[in-house]
Formats: C-alpha cells, sequence, structure tokens
C-alpha cells in the first residue's frame, strides 16, 4: 500500500491528468503482467497510434512521450502509458471518499476502480480486469479523464464512453443515465480478431469483455453462483437419485478472472474439483485468496493425492500448476474416472495467451506468442486436437463433460478435433445453457443478479444478504412447481452466502433471482437505505451474461432455436430500453465472454439511494431488463419462457407480449 492522504487522493483525481509530467515509471515489479500483443501496426500506422496516443497531452511533452510510447509500442504492443498509472492505491473505497458533485458519479468511480484493484484485475498494470484481454480503459490517460469528469459531473450531464475514451460531458436530465458505455463496436464487416488486434494497438477500440468495461466486475463471486448451479446440475444428470457429488470427480481448467470461481463452486458442490492452470501466478493467487484448498505443482502427486480423496469421499479443491492436457492424459493412463469435466481457458482468445498449448511453458508460449505467431497458432490447435481426443476417451468412459462458455467446443471445431455429433452440425457435447442455466434459469427469467454496498462496511453487506433472503423465502412460498428447486437453490445459496467468503474487493453480492425477485429485493434494499438501516447506496447490476442483455449463438442463447441466435436485437433493445427506464448507466459491447465478433453484450448499473424516484426507476427498468429476454426466448418457442411470460403478463397490467403459434411438425413433414 501507498500513503496518499485522502486529501491528496481527491486531488489527484480532481486534477485529471496531471500538470507536470511526471517521471517515468516501469510497472510495478511483481505484477501479473499482460502478455505480448502481436506486433501488426506497420511503420506508417504505428506513427498514427502515437499521433493518436499523443493527442491526450500537451506538445510541450510529445518529444519525450512520443520515443516512451513508441517504445511500449514495439515491447507491448500497446501504449499504455504506464507513466501516467497514479500514485495511489486503485480499490473500492467508500463512497465518501470519492470527491464528486453528484452521488451516482461517485459511486461509479467506486465500481471503476474496484474493477483495477490488483487484488481484483488479471492485468492491473494494463487495465485488464479478465478474461486475458478485458479492459477497462486502453491507457492510463483515458482514466484519469474519466474520473475527472465523473468528479465534476452534475446529476443534469451525462458522460460518453467510446472504448474507454470519455468522449465528455454533455448536458442531459436528472432522469437520464450519467454513463453511456460502448465497448468495441464496430461496423460488421470489421470484426475479425485481427481487426481487433489493429484496432486497439491504433488505440481507437478496446475488448470491454462483459462486466469489465462496463465497470460491474465483482470478483470470481460473481460467476460463483451460476458455476454452482451449473455444477450441481451437471452432476444431477450423471448421479443416480439420491446419490451425491461427495467424492467425485470435477476436472478442469484455469483459474484466472472468473475460471477461479470453480474450485469455490466445487467445494459449495462437495465433489473433488482439479482446477488446471499454467500460470503459477493466477494458482497462487487463489490459493491464497481461500478459493481452492490445495496447490499442487507435480503431477504424481496429484495422482496420489486423488486417489487419497476419492477413497476418503472428500470434498476438497485442487489447484495444480500445469497444463489442462497432461491432466486429462494422465488421468487416463491411471485410470482414474473422471465424472464431470468442464474447460475454462479463455478460448474466446486463443492466439493471444488465452489459451496454452500442451508442451509448452508458460514463458516459453508467451514468448512465440510474439515471435512466431503462426507457429504459436499451429500448436494450440494442436494441442486442442489431443485434448479433444482425450476428453473423447474419458467420455467413452462415461464422463460428462460440457462447454462452459468459453469457446472450448467453436475453437476445437475450428482447429480440426474430433468434436462434432453425428448430424455434422451439433457438437458432441452440450453447451451448459443448452442443457442447464438456459431451460433452468434464463427462460424463467433467472440471472445472476448482483449488488455492492458503496459504504464498504461489511455489516451493511449482511444486512442486504438478510433482506434478500426474507424477500425471497417470501416469494418461495408462492412459486410454482416449474420454479420450486431454482427458488429452493437460491434461498440455500444466500443463506449460505457468507460463510462461502465470497468477497473479493468491493462489498459485493451475486445472487440468481427473476424479475420478480430482483424487483422486490431491490425495492427492500432502497427502503432500507431510506430508513438509515443500510448506510450508504447501493449500486446494482448484473453480469452481460443473462437472460437478456446478451446475444451470444454458442452460450447465451444457444438454446434460441428458431435461427434468430445469430441476431443482436435483444442486446441492443436492453440498452436502449434501460436507458430511458432509469439505469444510472447503461453498457453495450462486442466481444465479451467468447470472442470479437462472436457475441453483442450489454448491461446496466443502477444506483439505490433510497429516494421515491430510485423506487419508480428500479420497478420500471427492472421488469423491463429481465422480461425482454423472456419475451425473445418465448417468441423462440421456448417452453419455459412461454409459462413464465404467460404468467407475467396475467399479473403485471401494460405488458401485452406477441406470443407464437406452434405449428404441428407432422403437418410440415407431410409437405
Ligand atoms: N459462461 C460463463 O458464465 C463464463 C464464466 C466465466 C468465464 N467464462 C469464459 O471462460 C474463459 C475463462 O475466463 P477467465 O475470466 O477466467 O479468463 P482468464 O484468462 O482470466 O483465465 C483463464 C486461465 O486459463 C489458463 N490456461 C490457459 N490455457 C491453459 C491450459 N492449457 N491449461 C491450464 N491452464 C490454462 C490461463 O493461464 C488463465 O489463467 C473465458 O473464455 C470466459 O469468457 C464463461
Amino acid at each position: 500500500m501507498t500513503t496518499v492522504s485522502k486529501i491528496e487522493f481527491k486531488k489527484a483525481i480532481e486534477q485529471g491528468i496531471p500538470k507536470e509530467l511526471p517521471p517515468k515509471k516501469q510497472p510495478s515489479p511483481g505484477a501479473n503482467r499482460a502478455p505480448k500483443r502481436k506486433d501488426i501496426l506497420t511503420p506508417e500506422e504505428k506513427k498514427l497510434a502515437l499521433r493518436n496516443a499523443l493527442r491526450y497531452f500537451p506538445k510541450s511533452w510529445h518529444e519525450e512521450l512520443a520515443k516512451e510510447f513508441l517504445d511500449e509500442l514495439n515491447t507491448y504492443g500497446r501504449i499504455y502509458m504506464y507513466r501516467f498509472k497514479p500514485d495511489y492505491d486503485l480499490y473500492a473505497r467508500p463512497i465518501g471518499d470519492y470527491p464528486a458533485r453528484c452521488r451516482k458519479a461517485a459511486a461509479i468511480m467506486l465500481m471503476i476502480q474496484n474493477n483495477l484493484d490488483p487484488a481484483v484485475a488479471q492485468h492491473p498494470e494494463e487495465l485488464i480486469t479478465y478474461g486475458g484481454n478485458g479492459a477497462v480503459f486502453q491507457n492510463w490517460a483515458q482514466y484519469l479523464l474519466t474520473m475527472q469528469y465523473l468528479s465534476k459531473m452534475t446529476n443534469k450531464q451525462t458522460l460518453h464512453m467510446y472504448s474507454g475514451h470519455p468522449m465528455g460531458l454533455f448536458p442531459s436530465s436528472k432522469r437520464s443515465p450519467r454513463v453511456i458505455v460502448t465497448n468495441g463496436m464496430m461496423v460488421p464487416n470489421y470484426s475479425q480478431p485481427d481487426d481487433l488486434e489493429r484496432f486497439n494497438a491504433l488505440g481507437v477500440t478496446q475488448y470491454g469483455q462483459m462486466t469489465a468495461g462496463s465497470y460491474m466486475y465483482i470478483g470470481p463471486q460473481g460467476i460463483v453462483h451460476g458455476t454452482t448451479i451449473t455444477l450441481m446440475n451437471a452432476f444431477r444428470k450423471i448421479l443416480d437419485k439420491g446419490d451425491t457429488a461427495q467424492g467425485k470427480i470435477f476436472l478442469t481448467s484455469g483459474l484466472g478472472g472468473m475460471s477461479g470461481a470453480q474450485p469455490k463452486a466445487g467445494n459449495i458442490t462437495g465433489c473433488i474439483t482439479v482446477c488446471a492452470e499454467v500460470n503459477l501466478n493466477a494458482a497462487q493467487k487463489r490459493y491464497d485468496q481461500g478459493w481452492a484448498d490445495l496447490l499442487i505443482t507435480e503431477l504424481g502427486t496429484l495422482v496420489d493425492r486423488v486417489r487419497e480423496a476419492r477413497q476418503n469421499q472428500e470434498t476438497v479443491s485442487i489447484a495444480f500448476h500445469g497444463n489442462v492436457v497432461d491432466v486429462w492424459e494422465r488421468f487416463y493412463d491411471e485410470d482414474i474416472f473422471v465424472h464431470v469435466g468442464s474447460d475454462q481457458t479463455s478460448l474466446h482468445n486463443p492466439w493471444s495467451g488465452g489459451y496454452y498449448p500442451q508442451g509448452l511453458s508458460f514463458e516459453e508460449a508467451n514468448d512465440l506468442i510474439s515471435s512466431d505467431p503462426d507457429t504459436f497458432r499451429k500448436q494450440v490447435q494442436e494441442s486442442l486436437r489431443k485434448q479433444t481426443e482425450l476428453i473423447n476417451k474419458h467420455a467413452e468412459k462415461g464422463t460428462y463433460f460440457f462447454d462452459y462458455g468459453n469457446a472450448f467446443l467453436l475453437e476445437a471445431s475450428r482447429a480440426g478435433a474430433d468434436i462434432m455429433a453425428e448430424n455434422g452440425i451439433d457438437f458432441r457435447y452440450p453447451s451448459y445453457v443448452q442443457d442447464i442455466l438456459g431451460p433452468m434459469c434464463f427462460d424463467y427469467g433467472f440471472g445472476p443478479f448482483r449488488w455492492v454496498c458503496t459504504s464498504g462496511d461489511p455489516k451493511d453487506l449482511d444486512t442486504s444478504d438478510a433482506i434478500a433472503a426474507e424477500v425471497l423465502k417470501k416469494i418461495q412460498k408462492e412459486a410454482p412447481a416449474e420454479t420450486e428447486l431454482q427458488n429452493q437453490d437460491n434461498v440455500h445459496w444466500i443463506e449460505s452466502a457468507k460463510e462461502n467468503r465470497l468477497v473479493v474487493g468491493s462489498q459485493a453480492r451475486i445472487l440468481y433471482a427473476d424479475a420478480e425477485g430482483r424487483i422486490k429485493i431491490a425495492s427492500a434494499f432502497n427502503k432500507a437505505i431510506a430508513d438509515g438501516e443500510i448506510s450508504a447506496p447501493i449500486v446494482l447490476g448484473r453480469d452481460h451474461h443473462d437472460v437478456s442483455g446478451t446475444d451470444s449463438p454458442y452460450r447465451e442463447t444457444s438454446n434460441i432455436y428458431d435461427g434468430s441466435r445469430f441476431t443482436a436485437d435483444m442486446a441492443i433493445h436492453n440498452v436502449i430500453g434501460d436507458s430511458f427506464r432509469g439505469a444510472t448507466w447503461v453498457s453495450i459491447h462486442n466481444g465479451g465472454g467468447v470472442g470479437w465478433g462472436e457475441v453483442i453484450n450489454g448491461g446496466f448499473g443502477m444506483v439505490l439511494d433510497g429516494s421515491e424516484l430510485a423506487e419508480k426507476q428500479l420497478r420500471a427498468m427492472l421488469f423491463y431488463d429481465v422480461n425482454n429476454g423472456i419475451s425473445r426466448r418465448s417468441w423462440a418457442r421456448n417452453e419455459e419462457a412461454l409459462f413464465a411470460i404467460k404468467r407475467e403478463m396475467q399479473r403485471s397490467p401494460g405488458l401485452e407480449v406477441t406470443l407464437p403459434e406452434i405449428v404441428e411438425d407432422e403437418l410440415l413433414e407431410d409437405l
């Protein structure tokens, strides 16, 4: 921790880009650094990248900075402007610590700083929160300017963010969103992977992932509830009735930003989790944070420890430092049966450090990415073919393998792996959305609702947990049989959330809930803030990975079967619809989760301050935010969504949704 007083912190924020050129800085030693990005620009384009970077600074600094930025571009493939990284620590401070003329802007600053907190972010020096390339900003100048704008914004202005660049404050109204965020929005023909490399290197676009560039990341907790729901139900698929996951094996990979949630979810499910991770820093971090019980670095030791855990029917999570392909291979050779398997390497980003091929050390792979990208690409594809072959062999013995939305099936198929089903159209293995989350959660409107207590006080989080549990239990009493299991799992989740020690960074909570649950919980929070039971505003949000908001044909919308899963109308309607119904900020991104060009995803943030206006806004916006997705899913003839939207129409005046007439299959076959 550096010692910067609160006053110095406020001054630094209000100053934006410093008046004096700060001394040259090296990235913090020991930081988990982003891999060198592809050197893709021509010499002429490099000049353009420098011109673009230098426009943030006074002319008198250009000569000195031009050389330094060129050096950064050549060394790292991007211009991060390390020199301008602030001297104060970045983390979610209590809301009152932020200099601001409007409380909502202060809440947004808190959320931004949380996304850049080294305890939370994957590559904090490069402003990357998770997923290898999920950026909050492209460079430190954008960060400084954005914080400065937020510090002077009134509640009648809106800040417009273009892929990390703050275009500026524009007059608006009290009821308008305070910030509008777009990330990576391209003219459709320019969404090939190399387009991202080129335009990102030029400094004109960025990959916002889902909750990185939308300031809504809450550490691996953000995904752990969804991962637990998925894992519990994956085991339910293969276990006999009455049997439990105790002592059964779940093999997977990745201990990064999101994937780090897997061992915790495994422990909550009660199984033996083996999670392979090639980056020792990442494995150590999750182990130190208590998200994995053991850290093992040698394959033989792993085999022995797993056998012991099987014998003792343990619940234990093991972080293994090594390549996941080696583990699949060794477990096959040693005849260790894997009950459930998955993968959470960052295959949405396969060519620049998202996936590390078998046979290369972490360091060797990182070198090859920039020194010989073609060879690296070939090795990734070879490794994917090998991994698939091994998974197929395990599956023949009965392993249930599922894709957890990291584009594993897609990239393995592109690598020519034996991964297609007999019909040559589908994959051999299901995506977790097709088999589990889609029909069980999204189609009914259940999704990863979340909140952050801006006081930073754990007591407020406890109060909010208790309020949410009380609301859910009331809903549970009247819930229809169709959603009994979901309600039961959610009540159990919130009641044990504290003891599962999920908080990393801001005082945040995730909870799967449907529209009714989200609205009632939010309304109860707003009242508790007004009554002083909760000491400061609460920020509401959700993962973009939800019922609505995200159009992603191989993930969130993979269980849409009317052909519309390749369209992105729903995500756009969400952000526009949410923005005029009361969202404090909205965001729309190209490329989160499964890769650039493969998905459009949108989300919101909403600050509850205990006011009457907040009450009106939360009702209008949360209702639309969820039901937009259910309507689209019901129009696609998804049975569960049809059930949910008909029920909603019965109880909600003013809601009138177009329903599909279902044509008889026989009629079409006879044609
Ligand atoms: N469906 C969902 O809800 C969901 C949730 C979380 C993540 N995801 C997806 O999962 C992927 C991972 O997300 P993340 O945020 O954890 O990314 P991340 O980049 O932070 O972590 C991935 C980790 O995998 C490791 N890795 C890569 N290749 C490996 C290999 N062969 N063997 C062992 N380890 C290897 C990397 O070192 C890295 O630490 C992304 O594609 C993301 O979009 C999906």
